[in-house]
């Protein structure tokens, strides 16, 4: 027996309400903050993840779903959209249009990862990016939508944790402090620590070995050594959010996993989520479509894992709404009827309006056990008595009453009734 890929799910008809729903209101969320739906490929050039993602992180050292294809061309599978959309940007000429350019994608990401509750290696992002303004408010801006969007479905006791990385100027003299702080404790770190303080540092702050906490507690805080342009970015960002209400702590040990982060990071917690699995992560980029080429030009943005969200949702008993019922479900017993049930269909689904068919000549209880389980308004039960009085029998599932309808009127009474549903 075939089984998925390991750490890939199937989403099963069951499931679509949540799939719906979630992605229904990050639609709608986005669009109230005027960004805009772009899509981009699956697959790109490797070396613009390497470039724009940076060697040394974890998702392009062990996770990229990589591969030559058939004419020879070295190609990854999308393991995040930040660094396919900044390409597109560039691609496109979008600097010509007036800043920022607002930006969402929705789609599948890969990253060949240890899979575990909630961590998967293909899986779906909400993905927001904001490029091409410095303004503080702008980071706000890309923090309430992800805000937004958790409240929006249901979340409480929501708060950031932030913090600021630097940038250029300031980050390389906080590493150096950072990189001398942790040589006495060489001995002290397994082998996965020693690889970053050898390759990246700063993803020290954000080792989960046991060994490695107490010497993180002592370890020199970033917004320490951060320059005067960094230092009143953050404490704008900081401002702006003190003004909305909006509770966050600043968490020196917030660098994220990803290379091209400048100045502000955030993640986004809930009551109950986030401790083990962030739900949301994401920070401003302001080197990184130049690193890709192009001209200096700032931008932030986030991503957030559909599947987290769900998960989360589930657990919490969140409810969403149902997708939509047939309205009717036709029960013919014997060919002629089957003829006329066909031609009523056809004629109800060109009006819009839901309807099924019971295949397999069965018995009429098997049919009614069936309309039942479609979840369907009326069967309309097509027997040859109905068809020599030009009639069908219409039962309401739910009340379980029945009424005699003639088939003239058949397409007209449904489709008022679905209306008015
Ligand atoms: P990230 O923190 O790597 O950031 O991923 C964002 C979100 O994707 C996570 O918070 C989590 O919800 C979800 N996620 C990550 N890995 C997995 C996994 N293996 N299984 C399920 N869900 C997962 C980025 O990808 C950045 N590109 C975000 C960004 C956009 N920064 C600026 N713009």
């Amino acid at each position: 027996m075939y089984r998925a890929p390991r750490g890939t799910l199937d989403i099963l008809p069951e499931d679509q309400p949540y799939w719906r729903h979630v992605t229904e209101r990050a639609h709608a969320i986005a669009a109230l903050y005027g960004y805009e739906y772009i899509d981009t490929p699956i697959f790109e050039e490797t070396s613009l993840f390497v470039r724009g993602v940076g060697e040394g992180t974890d998702i392009v050292d062990k996770e990229m779903y990589s591969f030559q294809d058939k004419g020879g061309d070295h190609l990854t599978l999308r393991p995040e959209f930040t660094a396919g959309v900044m390409r597109a940007y560039l691609e496109h000429g979008m600097r010509t249009r007036p800043q920022p350019v607002k930006l969402y994608s929705l789609g599948p990401i890969f990253r060949h990862e240890k899979p575990q509750a909630g961590r998967y290696r293909q899986f779906w992002q909400f993905n927001v990016e904001a490029i091409g303004e410095m303004d503080p408010a702008l980071d706000v801006e890309v923090m309430s939508v992800a805000w937004h969007l958790y409240e929006d479905l249901g979340f409480s006791g929501l708060s950031f944790h932030i913090n600021s990385t630097g940038d250029p100027r300031c980050r390389p003299r906080y590493i150096e402090a950072l990189v001398a702080y942790y040589r006495p404790y060489l001995h002290l770190l397994d082998e996965d620590d020693r690889r970053r303080l050898a390759r990246n540092p700063l993803r020290l702050l954000d080792s989960k070995s046991p060994a490695a906490q107490p010497i993180i507690e002592g370890a020199p805080k970033i917004t320490d050594y951060l320059c005067d342009e960094c230092t009143q970015h953050f404490a704008r960002v900081r401002r702006y959010l003190d003004a909305l209400g909006r509770p966050y702590v600043v968490n020196h040990r917030l660098v994220r996993g990803l290379d091209y982060y400048t100045k502000t990071v955030f993640e986004v917690y809930a009551e109950g989520i986030g401790a083990q699995n962030a739900v949301c992560g994401g920070g401003r980029y302001d080197g990184l479509i130049e690193a890709l080429g192009g001209p200096p030009t700032p931008g932030i943005g986030f991503a957030t894992g559909i599947e987290r969200i769900i998960l989360a949702m589930k657990e919490r008993g969140i409810a969403v709404p149902g997708l939509p019922k047939p309205t009717a479900f036709f029960a013919p017993l014997g060919e002629e009827s089957k003829v006329v049930a066909l031609r009523l269909i056809t004629e109800l689904r060109a009006a819009g309006v839901r309807a099924l068919l019971g295949f397999g000549d069965r018995s009429l209880k098997a049919q009614l056990r069936a309309a039942d389980r479609a979840g369907a308004t009326y069967a309309v039960i097509l027997g040859e008595d109905e068809l020599a009085a030009g009639q069908a029998t219409l039962r309401h599932m739910a009340q379980g009453t029945q009424q005699n309808i003639p088939l003239a009127g058949l397409v007209a009474f449904l489709r008022d009734s679905e209306a008015t549903r």
